[in-house]
């Protein structure tokens, strides 16, 4: 079995949506092992781009997708999780940094790490940033956002380390809409 196929037809853990994706799926997991960090640089984001179908994601609900190797957390808010997220004071955030490949100086608040400007789509890696393992999402944890169970680290409704070991903010990839329903990450 070749290794594009095995990545496609054998991991069960990630949902694959029908885009060119699958075939830069494959080709980002194979340079994988020559970028040994979460964000990539820009140059092989470009080269890796994939687009995600995001029609069916509901209110509420989280689409993952693997990216470069990675799982990539799309979520599309509630108004809770929005509200929640923008009334957190940037005081009481470990880690005061937007995190956000988009926005490289922005700040943590959650305007600046949302995708839309109302807030309703979150697009983070799936990483936590302890050590790697990949958190629960649907309202997990101690914040209603994801938890990840290898030591214990909370993430809020707009995926920041709210409290455990993990030292940053889950980050945003470089990402934007390139039509009402299509995510283009990278
Ligand atoms: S890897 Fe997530 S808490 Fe350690």
């Amino acid at each position: 079995m070749s290794h594009a196929e095995d990545n496609a037809g054998t991991r069960r853990d990630f949902l694959y949506f029908a885009t060119a994706g699958a075939g830069a799926v494959a080709t980002g997991a194979a340079v994988w092992p020559l970028i040994n960090q979460m964000n990539p640089s820009a140059d092989v984001q470009a080269l890796s781009s994939i687009f995600v179908d995001v029609s069916a994601v509901e209110v509420g609900t989280q689409l993952t997708v693997k990216w470069l190797g990675k799982p990539v957390f799309i979520r599309r808010r509630t108004p809770e999780e929005i509200e929640a997220a923008r009334a957190t004071a940037l005081s009481d955030l470990p880690d005061a940094k937007g995190e956000n490949a988009n926005k490289p100086d922005a700040d943590a608040a959650d305007q600046n790490r949302t995708l839309d400007e109302a807030g309703e789509w979150l697009v983070m890696m799936g990483v936590c940033t302890h050590l790697g393992c990949v958190p629960l999402g649907d309202g997990s944890g101690d914040f209603g956002g994801w938890f990840c169970p290898c030591h214990g680290s909370h993430y809020d409704t707009a995926g920041r380390i709210r409290k455990g070991p993990a030292p940053r903010n889950l980050p945003v990839p470089v990402a934007a809409f390139e039509n009402e329903t299509t995510i283009k990450l990278g």
